[in-house]
């Protein structure tokens, strides 16, 4: 019987603490597609503020942040935009901005860092000279931290070596920044610096940070009521969402601080998983590069998927209740949030041996 869970499948598990329901539950409220919710206009424009830039739109998700912010850049058809190849926006939002927004994806090959090569990113910019077949490029993304590259970060001087490249070219440049506060906690560079050559980002208030919902792209006035338009289309405008903007403000407020523990038990997490798998006498189970641990995910892969399956393991760790989430047939993630204590740490790592010499007996068994 499970009596414990220690739940590191996303830092989007969090639940909302008392103080979040308590400001929800107080939060002074109006009809936001009337542009009259007093709470979301305080939070937008302390968002706007932090982030270093014009203006701030509360939306219901990072899918719809990114997914909008493309779109108002790419508003003219046979637009392209370039973008890593293990990004969020090409991997997992249903190819949207494709499907919904007509946009062209061209993808560059992501390095372990999370970066692109500059050079490759201004080679995938489309000559004007063969404007009749190919489509224009309008937008350069970035990502950061890069989530399927283990939560790296990327630096400011990186980002703005890509905005000089995007204004050379007449370009712009998007942030899918759903973990920007995670970079730059680890990076000690405030978040509006970091972000400083983009034209758009869009923040996650419903990862690291806690919230219950919610997203916010920022960037200028003009982008905002641009922005605000396709919200609307897309069926993101919500009534009195001062109620979510209220708990987002609480997370923003309280749980910034939070982040640096969390990349430090990260680091503990990938260290001991290490030992862990040293110290059995079976061959070694897993491979993590704890060294590019850098915030809150711990990617590792299994050395022999045919003894150790990522699945069977996390199937296994269920049984404990320990949740974590395959990411491929031979890697799997845990993704560290500030409702895991230290002890559950110690307590998923005692599992994860556990359930390794289960999954050993059973195999040598049949
Ligand atoms: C890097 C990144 N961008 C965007 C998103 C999308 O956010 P949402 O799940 O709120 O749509 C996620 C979600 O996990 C993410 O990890």
């Amino acid at each position: 019987m499970v009596t414990r869970t220690v739940d590191l499948r996303s830092d989007t598990v969090t639940k909302p603490t008392e103080a979040m329901r308590a400001a929800m539950a107080s939060a002074d409220v109006d009809d936001d597609v009337l542009g009259a919710d007093p709470t979301a206009q305080r939070f937008e424009e302390e968002m706007a503020r932090i982030m270093g830039k014009e203006a701030a739109l509360f939306v219901p998700s990072g899918t719809m942040g990114n997914l909008i912010s493309v779109l108002v850049h790419c508003e003219i058809r046979g637009s392209e935009v370039i973008m890593g190849d293990n990004s969020h926006i090409h991997v997992y939002e249903n190819g949207g901005i494709a499907t919904i927004g007509g946009v062209h994806p061209k993808t560059v090959e992501n390095n372990p860092d999370g970066t692109m090569d500059i050079d490759r990113i201004e080679a995938a910019i489309r000559h004007p000279n063969g404007a009749l077949y190919y489509p224009t490029t309008r937008l350069i993304c970035l990502e950061n931290t890069h989530a399927n590259c283990g939560g790296r970060c990327i630096s400011a001087d990186y980002t703005d070596r890509v905005g000089e490249l995007a204004r050379k070219h007449g370009l712009k440049l998007h942030i899918d920044g759903a973990r920007i506060f995670n970079a730059s906690v680890a990076l000690g560079v405030p978040v509006h610096r970091l972000v400083q050559a983009a034209d758009s980002v869009s923040v996650c208030m419903s990862k690291g940070l806690g919230a219950p919902v919610g997203s916010v792209i920022v960037g200028t006035k003009e982008f905002i009521t641009k922005a605000k338009r396709l919200r609307k289309t897309l069926g993101g405008g919500m009534r009195q969402i001062g109620i979510l903007c209220a708990a987002a403000f609480v997370a923003l407020q309280e749980n910034i601080v939070k982040l640096e523990d969390d990349h430090r038990k990260a680091k503990i997490f990938a260290e001991m998983v290490l030992t862990i798998s040293d110290g059995l006498k079976e061959i070694k189970q897993f491979r993590v590069n704890a060294s590019s641990v850098e915030t809150n995910m711990v990617f590792f892969d299994v050395a022999d998927p045919s003894v150790i399956s990522p699945v069977s393991l996390c199937e296994t760790l269920g049984k404990f209740g320990v949740l974590a989430m395959p990411t491929s047939s031979t890697s799997l993630r845990v993704v560290i949030h500030f409702q895991i204590s230290e002890g559950d740490i110690h307590y998923a790592l005692t599992c994860i041996k556990q359930a390794i010499q289960e999954i050993v007996a059973v195999g040598i068994a049949k």
